[in-house]
């Protein structure tokens, strides 16, 4: 714990950290490079979990998730070096902060689901491509990524407030 407080307060006394809190545009470009990658990494996500679930049946699923899940890792790109800049601006705060631990347990766990949905009813999916149902799992899993993913970014947008 004590090594744990200690490098959050170098961290905040380091002078990128001290720019991104006392800047007045830097914060906000960072947030703006934030939302931009999570709408890319949401969106895409969900709409092949809309598509999982029965969408547009008539759209493969395979190709569909080759176009939409790579944008989606490359999201990542944007939103967590500027995840972790956001948090390096009030890193002592943030670390002891329960929404924004919440927020983390809940984007590990969408991960998780995306590695068990991989893992698991994906690899059946030639079977279920075009025009036919997903199995219960799949569609099991496609509701806990968008629920989980909800409360990714109910969890970020509360941080402005407690
Ligand atoms: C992976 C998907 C992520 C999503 C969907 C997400 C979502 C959000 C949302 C909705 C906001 C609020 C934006 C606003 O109020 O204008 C936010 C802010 C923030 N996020 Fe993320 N985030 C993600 C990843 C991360 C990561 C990995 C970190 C850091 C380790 C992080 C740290 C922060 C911080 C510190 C804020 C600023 C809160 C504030 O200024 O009030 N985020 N995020």
């Amino acid at each position: 714990m004590e090594i744990g407080a200690g490098v959050l307060t170098t961290l905040a006394a380091t002078p990128l950290s001290t720019a991104m809190r006392e800047g007045a545009w830097l914060y906000p470009i960072v947030e703006i490079v934030h939302i931009a990658g999570f709408a890319v990494l949401v969106g895409s996500v969900v709409l092949f979990d809309l598509r999982v679930l029965g969408f547009a049946r008539n759209l493969p699923v395979a190709e569909l998730g080759r176009h939409l899940l790579r944008w989606a890792l490359a999201s990542l790109i944007l939103v967590i070096p500027a995840g972790l800049l956001l948090f390096s601006a009030h890193p002592v705060e943030l670390a002891d902060n329960r929404v924004f631990q919440l927020k983390l347990v809940l984007i590990a766990l969408a991960g998780l689901n995306a590695l068990a949905f991989h893992l698991l009813p994906y690899r059946s999916v030639a079977g279920w491509d075009r025009n036919y149902a997903a199995p219960p799992l799949a569609r099991f899993g496609a509701v806990l990524s968008i629920l989980l993913w909800l409360g990714v970014i109910s969890c970020g947008r509360m941080l402005a407030y407690v």
